[in-house]
């Protein structure tokens, strides 16, 4: 499959029209981007499926994408009062995420590029949750300290430029959505674990004191350490029959593994001269992280670009943003590329 003559003229734009798709786990989601104004984001999620699973079943995922991804680009392009023949490129995740959920997304943007003879760019969906702030504010440019922490990653870094990072820290083993959503098994709360972590501990008192979090590690984490202590907490009180309160462990976990974002992101901030923090990821939809951010940003002078809750969990207008980038670069993909289940954030320090 090769471009044909339309994309061997291609003039880029300097605001052009970005369809993105994201397929990586349970969400299916297109959207349509103008330069850096969102037009339109549809999200169809097969979470709910999952939920009776306890977890993402990957062939479930890759199944719900198939019927899901039709609806799911026509619809954005709709919202978005655009024809297909109008996109300028195709920004879609080839990784990292569940290979068959992820080949159904990119099998599907690779079909609209070769048909419309339009660039494909192939966007690692890390990359694609750290770009989410660029569309929550448009007027962001670096430099700025990100702040990211999802599923799969939790790190500090300093954004040169758009296409240029450094990482400051990054976890030593769980990342914090990990830590959530183990915390959450634990206490017995279905999946998805964040959310319903969140929702458990506005009932609770964070009155339960969990090991701080090592220092001297610079910016780096460790969420294990606390899993286990939450761990240990609730089965030796169920072994002893002593009761204790599952929401003071949830609003007590919560704390314990936000507060230590906060700390750093604000560290880094002071250490490296940043006025703006930037952050990105599941985690960061989080309320009370959400919250202690912006105040400890205020107290410092620093401003917090923080994603609308929607655009911090998976969505594809993040995965279009980051097509910007690329597209600005001339960073198009090969029509053979393949989906990648594993990517690297990167060692620390210049990428
Ligand atoms: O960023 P994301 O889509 O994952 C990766 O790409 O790796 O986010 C999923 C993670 C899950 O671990 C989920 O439990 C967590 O983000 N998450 C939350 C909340 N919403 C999602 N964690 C805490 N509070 C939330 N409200
Ligand atoms: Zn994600």
């Amino acid at each position: 499959m090769q471009y044909g003559a339309r994309f061997a003229a291609i003039q880029r734009k300097k605001d052009p029209l970005i369809l993105g798709i994201e397929s990586s786990c349970d969400e299916t989601s297109a959207a349509v981007i103008r330069g850096r104004v969102l037009l339109s984001n549809v999200i169809l999620s097969s979470a709910a499926e999952q939920a009776k699973y306890g977890g993402v079943v990957p062939e479930i995922a890759s199944r719900a994408h198939t019927d899901a991804i039709d609806a799911a680009v026509y619809g954005a392009l709709e919202q978005a009062k655009i024809r297909k023949e109008e996109l300028d490129a195709v920004a879609v995740t080839y990784g990292a995420g569940l290979l068959g959920a992820l080949l159904v997304g990119l099998s599907f943007a690779k079909s609209f590029a070769y048909a419309l003879d339009i660039p494909l760019i192939a966007v690692d969906h890390i990359r694609g949750h750290m770009a989410a702030a660029y569309l929550a504010d448009p007027a962001l440019e670096p430099p700025f300290i990100t702040l990211l922490a999802s599923g799969g990653h939790t790190a500090i870094l300093y954004t040169k430029s758009f296409t240029e990072f450094s990482i400051l820290g990054s976890t030593r083993d769980d990342a914090a959505g990990e830590a959530f959503d183990k915390a959450a098994r634990v206490l017995s709360l279905p999946y998805p674990g964040g959310p319903n972590i969140e929702r458990l501990a506005r009932e609770g008192t964070p009155n339960v004191t969990f090991p701080k979090m090592f220092k001297g590690g610079g910016y780096d984490f460790s969420y294990s350490g606390l899993k286990t202590a939450v761990i240990n907490y609730c089965h030796t009180r169920e072994q002893k029959g002593e009761a204790y309160s599952r929401a003071d462990v949830a609003a007590s976990f919560q704390c314990a593994a936000c507060d230590v974002l906060v700390e750093r992101a604000v560290a880094a901030c002071k250490e490296y001269g940043c006025k703006v923090v930037a952050a990105g990821g599941g985690v960061v939809a989080n309320g009370y992280l959400r919250e202690q951010l912006l105040s400890a940003c205020a107290q410092n002078g620093i401003r917090a670009v923080l994603p609308e809750k929607k655009f911090c969990t998976d969505n594809a207008a993040m995965i279009a943003a980051e097509g910007l980038i690329r597209y600005a670069a001339g960073d198009f993909a090969d029509l053979s590329v393949n989906a990648c289940a594993h990517i690297p954030l990167g060692k620390k320090g210049k990428q």
